[in-house]
């Protein structure tokens, strides 16, 4: 529901987040650095091209959506941002630091495109997991209380449940409450309201908006709507397949705090007919 995801630490405005980096040089490492970054899966005549080249600078508390046909490479590229899958080529940096020390440091936060809960744990269980898993990275840091980031996601009700209990969007919910118990810095989201119908998802993109207004995190969300990608962004990617690389940025200047009544402004309109002749230029190239 619009509003349930709002979370109750002090508001950060524009350039709040920015205010943290004092340092020019790391002003300039702040955020998403990607560079030149290649993958192929396989070997000799297997082998294939997934990402080419990939170049992508997100800025500290931006929010930056990527769509693009199916198998063009989004999710390789986010599980190569997460650290999950090595490049072959190419480097990424997050606030400065390698993808293998900002993982190690819990700086990443991924929603996997299904929620991935375990079914035997309660709600509550399922957001302390992380805490268990990785006890040694809470060392230092500023953890948050899985109990307060489940009243702030409007689940307050839902902690003693288990995941069968619950409808896709509040499963949806906990694994996006779960990502944060670490506070990462970074918010990695690959297609995480895939699995819901349209009403549903409407509601859970509304409170994503309004939780990320009201607490900036650096964002890579994959999406393949268009309205969704529109309404949540600061800049679209446009990927292309085979190989993967990024065909077009666009930028979303869209006044903020949006909310649902930026679906009928004309701004929105022109800016959906953009991005739908990019993608449509896009796959009418990939079978040229
Ligand atoms: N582990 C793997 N081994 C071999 N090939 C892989 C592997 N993972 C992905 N691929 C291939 O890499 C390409 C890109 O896959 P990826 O999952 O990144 O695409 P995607 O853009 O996320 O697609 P979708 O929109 O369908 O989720 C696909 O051709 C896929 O078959
Ligand atoms: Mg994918």
């Amino acid at each position: 529901m619009a509003g349930q995801m709002k979370m109750d630490t002090q508001p950060a405005h524009g350039d709040a987040a920015e205010e943290q980096v004092t340092h020019p040089e790391d002003r300039a490492n702040a955020g998403v650095r990607i560079h030149g970054i290649w993958k192929s899966y396989g070997t000799g005549d297997t082998r294939s091209v997934v990402l080419e080249g990939i170049d992508l600078a997100i800025q500290r508390g931006e929010f930056v959506s990527v769509i693009g046909p199916s198998g063009c490479g989004k999710s390789t590229l986010l599980k190569v941002i997460a650290g999950l899958t090595d490049a072959n080529g190419g480097d990424v940096t997050i606030d400065g630091s390698s993808v293998r020390s900002a993982a190690k440091n819990k700086m990443i936060g991924l929603v996997p495109q299904s929620p991935a809960l375990l079914p035997w744990r309660t709600v509550l269980d399922n957001v302390r997991l992380p805490m268990k898993v990785n006890r040694r990275a809470n060392g230092g840091r500023n953890l948050r209380s899985p109990e307060d980031i489940l009243h702030s996601f409007g689940l307050g009700q839902a902690i003693d449940k288990y995941p069968a209990q619950l409808s896709g969007g509040m499963q949806q919910r906990v694994a996006i409450a779960r990502a944060f118990v670490f506070d990462p810095s970074v918010l990695l989201m690959d297609e995480p309201f895939s699995a819901l119908d349209e009403m549903n998802r409407d509601q859970q993109r509304l409170g994503l908006l309004d939780f990320w207004q009201s607490n900036r995190k650096t964002v890579l969300f994959v999406t393949h709507s268009v309205p969704e990608a529109i309404m949540l962004s600061d800049r679209i990617v446009v990927m292309a397949a085979h190989p993967g690389r990024i065909a077009s940025i666009i930028d979303v200047n869209l006044p903020r705090p949006r909310d649902a009544d930026v679906y009928a402004t004309d701004e929105f309109r022109d800016l959906e007919g953009e991005v739908r002749s990019t993608l449509r230029a896009v796959m009418e190239d990939q079978h040229v």
